[in-house]
């Protein structure tokens, strides 16, 4: 085996699942699912109706595997009891398609679409749902399993457990530590019972798929070299134990970690474990679906709250690390991929592995000649690189599934997320292969990647297209003026035409480096000082162990503009993040204007500007609005704060956008940015558009001040109206009643905004990044 040749019988594959892309939620007797209310996929790919094409595409490409998922509501619409034909013959004629085209077909039982049904009689944290999980894995294997001979109960329990029923940000939406931890408990159960059943009916292989990602601290991930702290050691182990630990060893040990037992007794009792369940849960499988994104990077925090995804997280902070990341946010660190097989070997060494999830979100843009997605091919290949590695240590990996094969529907972030070697315009539903697609067909053909490593363009390939050294190129891309015209012109054309990006070696190569950042911030009004505070901490922290130092700049007036832009064309620092003021922003513009790396906290009117960080304000006021809707409010007023803040704007659209598919009129009053314009804007608002029962306002402060003006009116809130704020600056607690409102993830946009600056300063192309804000309800609507 060469360095770059993976064994003889790898599996090169893709995978999907099908509430992500078969659309048809409504067809041919499919029940609804928990994901249908909560995150509507609408059409998804059609992959239901397209599935041919989609085949003959893997086919095009030579995958010897597809994976894909049976949606338990299509074949059971109630979850139990009566079977719906028609759902298990598409899954018929897809297993048959497949086989035609040579492509092994992967099943994966549950990813995540529970029958609607079945929470509504408790969901996961129902014991008898794990015995209605076994039932139906027996129709479908009755179904299919004369030619599927592989099966994977679940895919990744943890999230479905802990993300969906801890943290509340998948469906079924519950934020219960105790309801999390017995969720985590039946899929287990739900697993072990499957798996004998499917071995009973003869199945020839069994397993399951697994979120696995490496807990590292900062210092681990960038190899600082430092000893590890005993709280860190210990922060390690307990997030370990929480996401793999309460999975790895029930099924693969008959076990719990004591660690663990724990923490669970500590949050929800353990009198939903039973005797004998944990033997039910340990059955043999023979294999491991490994699904990797990105590690999980922790350390000691004293005082730091449970992460709610984690209940029993108290004293630990999930951080950052100075790396590239993904559009999503995930940083990329091909290695953990290596140390993850490493110890799974170490730890379980009969097991066979398989990589069942691996991709990258990037944006990608459609050009006339294709999509040109260099970083996903990168990532990609890094990644194959890194499992060839932990094979060549031993590890026994029978496959690489590249996550996924098309663009398609991601959950609680819908459409904005593109996973796909394919890329799908979700209007007209055509597919167009990206270059990761070409590219990951060669790999296969080849049986393995290509001797020369696939770079960007270095800066050796642009010294040589310009006929220069390489410190002139050098010297040129850092702006130094110490270089003839002559030169300077033929280096920047060379630089053009082969999409030259400057990367950290080549910042390295020059003395101009000044490892200083500004945190340019406008003075913080009353609104947005929990961000400003969260900015500072995680920018600081993630750019001090990346080395830097930080220059704090004040952007309050013209003058103090002109300072910082001065201050950066003169290269006193390496990038620039920034804070901008409530108004337009000219700051942004000219800073722009600068070589500078810069990235913008809030989306900026013009958003091709620079990356930037932002929470979804369209989505999250249109939450809102659909929320009070579900509760009948038919007669739904704004109260809005200034339109030429953009977010302002997103926020007036998403509303409006959620009355207007609901058939109504919005009706709107403009107010400042104070509490007092709001009472003033309320009055207005009743006067002019009659009889109320609900306002939301564009902001908490806002929202409070129309909680003063009903409150004046004699109206009880929500009895007689509703009202909703935006923005969660722990309003519950200076309002009464306690206010419903939005809520911005703080702590996420500051994480986020500090990777995004790293990401530029390493000369990766980077994309804005948008978080999903979330509905909190409260007692005022
Ligand atoms: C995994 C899920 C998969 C997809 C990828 C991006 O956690 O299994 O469905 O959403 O993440």
């Amino acid at each position: 085996m060469s360095r770059t040749r993976f064994p003889e019988d790898f599996v090169w594959g893709t995978s999907t699942s099908a509430y992500q892309v078969e659309g048809a939620n409504g067809e041919d007797g499919r029940g609804p699912s928990i994901w249908d209310s909560f995150s509507d996929s609408g059409a998804a790919c059609d992959h239901y109706h397209r599935y041919p094409d989609d085949v003959r595409l893997m086919k095009d490409l030579g995958v010897g595997a597809y994976r894909f998922s049976v949606s338990w509501p299509r074949v059971l619409p109630e979850g139990a009891g009566r079977v719906n034909p028609a759902g298990l013959d598409f899954y018929d004629k897809l297993v048959d398609e497949l086989l035609d085209a040579g492509i092994k077909p992967y099943v994966t039982l549950y990813h995540w679409d529970l029958p609607q049904a079945l929470e509504e009689r408790g969901g996961w944290p129902e014991r008898d749902t794990a015995y209605r999980f076994a039932d139906y894995a027996q129709v479908v294997h009755d179904r299919l399993g004369d030619r599927v001979g592989t099966w994977l109960t679940l895919n990744e329990p943890w999230v479905a457990a802990f993300i969906g029923h801890a943290a509340g940000i998948h469906a079924p939406g519950r934020k219960s530590a105790a309801d999390a931890f017995t969720a985590a408990h039946h899929m287990l159960l739900g697993h072990g019972l499957a798996a004998r059943a499917l071995r009973a009916a003869g199945a020839a292989e069994v397993g399951v798929a697994l979120n696995l990602a490496p807990v590292l601290t900062p210092g681990q991930v960038t190899g600082s070299g430092k000893r590890l702290s005993e709280e860190d050691a210990e922060a390690v182990d307990r997030i370990d134990q929480l996401m793999h630990g309460q999975f790895l060893e029930p099924m693969l040990r008959g076990r719990y970690p004591e660690r663990l037992l724990e923490i669970v007794d500590r949050t929800a009792g353990l009198g939903h474990v039973r005797d004998g369940d944990l033997e039910i849960i340990a059955q043999p499988i023979d294999l491991l679906g490994v699904n990797y994104y990105a590690p999980c990077v922790v350390q000691a925090q004293p005082g730091e709250p449970a992460d709610l995804a984690y209940p029993g997280s108290e004293n630990i902070l999930f951080t950052t690390v100075p790396t590239a990341v993904t559009a999503m946010g995930w940083a990329i660190v091909p290695s953990a991929l290596t140390l993850l097989l490493g110890r799974l070997s170490r730890d379980y060494p009969d097991l066979n592995l398989m990589i069942t999830e691996n991709g990258a979100d990037f944006a990608d843009t459609v050009t006339g000649d294709g999509v040109h997605d260099a970083d996903r091919v990168s990532f990609i290949e890094e990644h194959l690189r890194a499992l060839l590695t932990a094979v060549e240590q031993g590890a026994k990996v029978r496959g690489y599934l590249v996550w996924s094969l098309l663009d398609c529907h991601e959950w609680a972030d819908g459409y904005q997320r593109r996973f796909g070697l394919v890329h799908v315009d979700f209007g007209t539903q055509r597919r167009i292969m990206k270059d990761s697609a070409l590219w990951y067909r060669d790999v296969i053909k080849r049986g393995g990647l290509g001797d020369d490593r696939l770079r960007r363009p270095t800066l050796e390939t642009v010294a040589a297209r310009a006929r220069v050294s390489r410190a002139t190129v050098s010297r040129v891309v850092n702006g130094e003026p110490s270089v003839s015209a002559d030169a300077r012109a033929k280096v920047l054309l060379a630089v053009k035409e082969l999409g030259y990006v400057p990367n950290a070696a080549a910042r390295s190569l020059v003395t101009r480096r000044t490892d200083t950042i500004a945190l340019v911030l406008s003075v913080p009004g009353q609104r947005g000082d929990a961000l400003t505070a969260a900015v500072v901490h995680y920018v600081t922290s993630v750019l001090e162990s990346a080395g830097k130092r930080i220059t704090l700049m004040l952007s309050d007036t013209a003058e103090s503009h002109r300072r910082i832009v001065q201050h950066v064309e003169a290269g006193l620092v390496d990038g620039v993040i920034l804070l901008p003021a409530d108004d337009t922003d000219p700051l942004t513009e000219r800073l722009a204007r600068t070589d500078a790396p810069i990235v913008l906290l809030g989306k900026p009117a013009i958003t091709s500007l620079v990356p930037y960080v932002d929470v979804d304000n369209a989505a999250g006021a249109a939450a809102a609005t659909e929320h009070l809707l579900r509760q009948g409010r038919r007669h739904i007023g704004m109260v809005c704060g200034p339109t030429h803040l953009v977010a302002v704007q997103d926020r007036l659209t998403g509303h409006r956008d959620a009355l207007q598919r609901a058939g109504l009129r919005p009706h709107v009053a403009p107010a400042g940015l104070d509490g007092e314009s709001a009472v003033a804007a309320t009055a207005r608002l009743m006067h002019d558009a009659g009889r109320l029962d609900a306002i939301f306002a564009s902001s908490d402060e806002l929202a409070a001040g129309v909680l003063r003006a009903v409150e004046g009116m004699g109206l009880r809130v929500p009895a007689d109206l509703a009202v909703v704020g935006f923005g969660d600056v722990a309003a519950a607690s200076w309002t009464s009643p306690a206010l419903t409102t939005v809520r911005v993830p703080v702590a996420g946009q500051a994480k986020a905004l500090a990777r995004l600056l790293l990401s530029r300063l390493e000369g990766r192309p980077t994309t804005s990044v948008v978080l999903p804000a979330s509905l909190v309800v409260r007692d005022s609507g």
